[in-house]
């Protein structure tokens, strides 16, 4: 398998999650992590600024999450703009910039999930079943891979928790 990293004046982009899961073992403490799905505007860097100024290292993650999409067409039309999204996060001072593709985090055969019981099924998870079991998963899987000391979250997702 081809594990491809490149570097980007500033920051580095990490595909692989065995890779990020290894520098961000060694990496300076503390260790932020913003998730995101990309896309990025204010908002996000309204997180991004406030866990930059807080610690040692800056990890932003950019994956759009099939898991928490329940319609296929809202996720194909996700918009995406990984150049873009680099760019902010260059000037933003980010340290490493997680980009996993599909399997890196659903491998083939992925098959345990988060379930967040009748939580779930409250708030947005009211229109979009499995909305929240796909969140807690993909987060769960971030943390996992990350291991940071802080997470920012923006407001929206105070329902999530
Ligand atoms: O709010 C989002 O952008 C997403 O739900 C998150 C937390 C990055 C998980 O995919």
């Amino acid at each position: 398998m081809w594990v491809r990293s490149m570097r980007v004046p500033s920051i580095r982009v990490i595909e692989s999650a065995g890779e990020m899961a290894q520098v961000c073992r060694t990496a300076g403490r503390t260790l932020g992590l913003v998730p995101t799905m990309g896309a990025l505007h204010e908002g996000h860097l309204s997180l991004v600024r406030p866990a930059r100024a807080e610690n040692k290292t800056l990890v932003v993650s950019i994956f759009v999450n099939p898991a928490q999409f329940g319609n296929p067409q809202d996720l194909a039309g996700y918009p995406r703009d990984l150049e873009r999204d680099l760019e902010l996060l260059k000037n933003e001072d980010a340290d490493l910039v997680f980009t996993p593709g599909l399997s890196q985090i659903y491998p083939p055969g992925f098959d345990t999930w988060i379930d967040v019981g009748a939580l779930g099924d409250k708030l947005e998870g009211a229109h979009r079943p499995g909305h929240f079991r796909g969140v807690a998963t993909v987060v769960a899987k971030l943390f996992n891979i990350v291991g940071p000391d802080l997470a920012c979250f923006g407001q929206k997702d105070g329902q999530q928790s």
